[in-house]
This record gives C-alpha cells, structure tokens and sequence, in this order.
C-alpha cells in the first residue's frame, strides 16, 4: 500500500473564515491526510483563545475523517517534520500576499530544505476575506454571515450578546 500523504494547513485562525475552509477542503482533495495545524500566538493577543479556535474548527470539518485539528508553537517546519508532512498548504488570495507568503516560504526552506510549501488560491469570492477584516467589521456591527461559518458567526453574535449584558 503506498504510504499516506500528509499536509498541515498551518494559520492563527482568529477566527476561522470561509476562505480558510475553502483552502483545507482544497487540500483534503489533495493529499490522504490534512492537519489543520492552529498556531498557539504566544506574541499575540487573539480574539479567540486556542481552545476556541480548535473547537470552531472541528465542528465545521466534524465527521471528516482525514482531516485532523491540533496546535502547535515554535518554528512550523519543526512541526511538519515531527508530522512527517510532506508539505505546508497555505493559501494565496492576491499578489499582496506572495510578498510576505513566499519570504516565509523561503526562509522554511532554509531551515528545513525538505519540507516543501504548496499554495492554494481560493475561490475569488474569498479573495478580499481575512480574519483581520472579519473581526474588524464585526466589531463596527457590519454582517459577517457571508464570510465565515455559521458556527463563527454565532460566537460573535454571542459575544456581543454578552457584552451588552455586562453593560445593562
Ligand atoms: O494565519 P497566519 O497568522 O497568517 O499564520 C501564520 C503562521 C502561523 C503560518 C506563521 O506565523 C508561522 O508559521 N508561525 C510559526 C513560527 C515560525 O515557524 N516562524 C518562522 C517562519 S518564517
């Protein structure tokens, strides 16, 4: 039997948005095996703790097998070699992303040279969306229903819902 081909889907994920689901289902068409790798931003001040943020994950890919959720810190290539993943998928929505994106790809690949970097467009309908964006406009009480999953989108209604209530 040839052996199976894992890729890590390596992101902060704060919060999830369509675009990144559109990038793993891209990548479960692809390889045996996806993990959806959520990086545990010790720098960063995320919305959504990690917890949250792996539980958001596994309930949208809830029921597919291949596709597995887990965190990890430190250098992403460290990850993928303890994974034994033969590549990083990370998705590429416009020429602005390649300027940052391919420097990280690089530099991966100068730590780890056998640790390959694949990117993914996604649909174009994803191709302004980001988590920045999202959490941006959610915060100003714009719609965000037809950017993220439901699942998502409920835990920023229930946010606010909270929010409000400490205020009365
Ligand atoms: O969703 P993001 O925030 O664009 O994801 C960025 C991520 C997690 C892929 C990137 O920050 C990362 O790989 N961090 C791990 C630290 C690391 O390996 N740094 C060196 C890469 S150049």
């Amino acid at each position: 039997m040839p052996e199976s081909r894992l890729a890590i889907v390596p992101g902060s994920f704060d919060p999830l948005t369509n675009g990144h689901v559109d990038i793993i289902e891209r990548a479960g068409r692809l390889f045996d095996r996806v993990v959806v790798a959520v990086l545990v931003n010790a720098g960063k001040q995320p919305l959504f703790g990690v917890d949250d943020r792996v539980a958001i994950i596994r309930e949208v890919f809830a029921g597919q097998a291949q596709l597995e959720v887990d965190t990890f810190d430190g250098l992403l290539v460290d990850y993928a070699r303890q994974r034994q993943a033969v590549a990083i998928v990370k998705g590429l929505r416009s020429v602005s992303d390649f300027d940052y994106e391919s420097q990280m790809a690089l530099m991966n690949r100068h730590l780890r040279p056998d640790v390959e970097t694949l990117f993914l467009m996604p649909n174009e309908r994803y191709s302004y969306v980001s988590s920045r964006l999202v959490k941006e406009v959610a915060a100003l009480g714009g719609s965000i229903d037809d950017l993220v999953p439901p699942v998502v989108a409920a835990r920023f209604s229930r946010r606010r819902l909270e929010a409000r209530t400490q205020k009365v």
